[in-house]
């Protein structure tokens, strides 16, 4: 049902936990189910340095949260603003159809903490 990709973030996630003196925050919640993903970002010169999260949800919440991370780090924030729902599945080689909504949390959260750096530094 998972491609390797998805098994392999969701067995062994990339930067889990969270950024002690992060400068932007975000956190969404998936309606239908009940999950949650935090995003701490570390951004310097506009370049996203650092990104850790925090999911309670399920395995392909995990998998995506991951894998954004991953497809952040080192990015502009407007590059990583980019970065859709649909861009963080592909990466993983695609999710079942069924947990299309789960990938929605990864994308979101960046954008929300993204929104909350550029609310506070200008
Ligand atoms: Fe909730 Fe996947 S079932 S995010």
């Amino acid at each position: 049902m998972y491609t390797d990709k998805v098994m392999d973030h969701f067995t062994n996630p990339r930067n889990v936990g969270s950024i002690d003196d992060a400068n932007g925050v975000g956190e969404v919640g998936n309606a239908s189910c009940g999950d949650i993903m935090k995003i701490y970002l570390k951004v310097e010169d506009n370049i996203i340095k650092d990104v850790k999260f925090k999911t309670f949800g399920c395995g392909a919440a995990i998998a995506t949260s991951s894998m954004v991370t991953e497809m952040a780090i080192g990015k502009t924030i407007e590059e990583a603003l980019e970065l859709s729902n649909q861009a963080v599945a592909e990466a993983l080689d695609g999710l079942p159809a069924k947990k299309m909504h789960c990938s929605n949390l990864a994308a979101d959260a960046l954008h929300e903490a993204i929104k909350n750096y550029k609310e506070a530094n200008g």
